[in-house]
C-alpha cells in the first residue's frame, strides 16, 4: 500500500506568530502527516496578519493545504486587548520580511472548512494552537463535527502542574484567555481533546544551542526558524535574563505524533469566562464529591501533565532534518 495512503489527516488551525510557525513546519515536514487546510484566527497578530503569515509560510516551503481566514475576535470576553506585538513584533512573525504572498485564503471562512474537512475525510484531527474560536463556531454551525473528528490536540490552558501558572495573568494562558468562552464550549463538546497546557510546554525549552543545529540541519526551513526565532529570544531574554523560550506549538503536535512522551490525566474541564480569573482552565478530580456540578456531564479531556521534554526536543530536530535532506 503506498505510504501517502498511512498518513493522518490534519487541520491546522493557528494564530499563526514565531512559535506556530514551528509548529507548522513540524506538521509539515513529520512522514506520517497529511495537512488538509490551515485556519487561522486572531491572536499573536490580527487576523489579516495572521492569515497572510500562514500564505507566506505555506507558499515558502511548498505546504499545499488551502488557507482558511477565521476570527478576527472573540465569541465572549477576552482578556486584554490588542496583540503581543512585544512577543511576536508588528507582523506576528518577529518582524522578519515576509513579503506579499502570490497564494490567497480560500472564500470560504474557517469555521465552514471545518464543517466541510470533516465531511470530505473519514478520519481527521485538529492541531489547535491558537484559540478556540474557529472550532467553537464550527461547532455552532453544525455539532456533529463532534463525532466526525478523531480529536482535537489544543495548545493551551494551565493546570499547575509542576509549578507552572499562567502567562497573561496568575492563573490563565494566552490562547484560552484569547476567548475563554469559545474554549469552555469546546471542552464542555462531545469532541475528544487533549490539552497541551502551560504545565508541559514550560518543561519543553529551547535555546540558542538549538536554533543552531537546526540551521545546520534542517535547511532552508532551520535558516526560517533562525531569522524568525531572533526576536522570540530575545524577548524571552527580556523576561528572564536567559535566551530560553518554550516550544508552546510545537508540543501540541509532538503529542499528536508521540503521545508516549506525555503523562495525562482523564478529566473533564472547564475554563472561566468572566471574573479576575478569567481563562483559568480548571479539571475536576474524581477523588471529590463536589457541591460544584459545573463538571457533571462534560466528557473527559485528556490533560498533560508532564513530558519528557528531550524526547520531544529530538522528535523536533530529526523531524526537521528531513527538510535538510
Ligand atoms: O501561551 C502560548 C500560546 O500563546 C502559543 O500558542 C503562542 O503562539 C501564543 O498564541
Ligand atoms: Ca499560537
Amino acid at each position: 500500500m503506498p505510504a501517502a495512503e498511512h498518513k493522518r489527516a490534519v487541520i491546522f488551525d493557528t494564530d499563526i506568530g514565531i512559535d506556530d510557525a514551528m509548529a507548522l513546519l513540524f506538521l509539515h515536514y513529520a512522514p506520517t502527516i497529511e495537512i488538509v487546510g490551515i485556519t487561522t484566527r486572531f491572536g499573536n497578530a490580527s487576523v489579516e496578519n495572521t492569515t497572510n503569515n500562514a500564505l507566506a509560510v505555506a507558499e515558502k516551503f511548498s505546504i499545499s493545504a488551502a488557507v482558511y481566514k477565521g476570527a478576527a475576535g472573540p465569541l465572549g470576553n477576552r482578556l486584554g486587548e490588542g496583540f503581543p506585538t512585544h512577543v511576536h513584533g508588528e507582523n506576528g512573525m518577529g518582524n522578519i520580511e515576509l513579503g506579499k504572498p502570490s497564494l490567497q485564503a480560500e472564500s470560504i471562512d474557517a469555521a465552514h472548512a471545518i464543517v466541510n474537512l470533516c465531511k470530505q475525510h473519514e478520519s481527521l484531527s485538529i492541531v489547535a494552537v491558537g484559540g478556540l474560536t474557529n472550532i467553537a463556531a464550527a461547532l455552532a454551525l453544525d455539532a456533529s463535527i463532534a463525532q466526525q473528528l478523531d480529536d482535537v490536540v489544543i495548545m493551551g490552558g494551565a493546570f499547575g502542574y509542576s509549578g507552572h501558572r499562567g502567562n497573561v495573568s496568575p492563573v490563565a494562558e494566552a490562547n484560552i484567555a484569547s476567548d475563554p468562552l469559545a474554549a469552555d464550549i469546546v471542552f464542555s463538546s462531545e469532541i475528544q481533546t487533549s490539552v497541551v497546557g502551560l504545565d508541559v510546554t514550560h518543561e519543553v525549552v529551547f535555546g540558542k544551542d538549538f536554533i543552531q543545529e537546526l540551521a545546520a540541519r534542517a535547511g532552508e526551513a532551520g535558516r526560517f526558524i533562525r531569522e524568525a526565532t531572533d526576536y522570540y529570544l530575545n524577548f524571552y531574554h527580556s523576561l528572564s535574563g536567559e535566551y530560553q523560550c518554550p516550544l508552546h506549538d510545537s508540543c501540541a503536535v509532538a503529542f499528536l505524533l508521540r503521545p508516549d512522551l506525555f503523562t495525562t490525566v482523564q478529566q473533564p474541564v472547564r475554563v472561566v469566562s468572566e471574573g479576575i480569573a478569567i481563562g483559568q482552565t480548571i479539571h475536576s478530580n474524581d477523588i471529590r464529591r463536589y457541591v460544584s456540578e459545573e463538571w457533571d456531564g462534560i466528557p473527559k479531556s485528556n490533560v498533560c501533565t508532564a513530558v519528557d521534554a528531550a524526547g520531544v526536543l529530538d522528535l523536533y530536530q530529526s523531524t526537521l532534518a528531513l527538510a535538510g535532506e
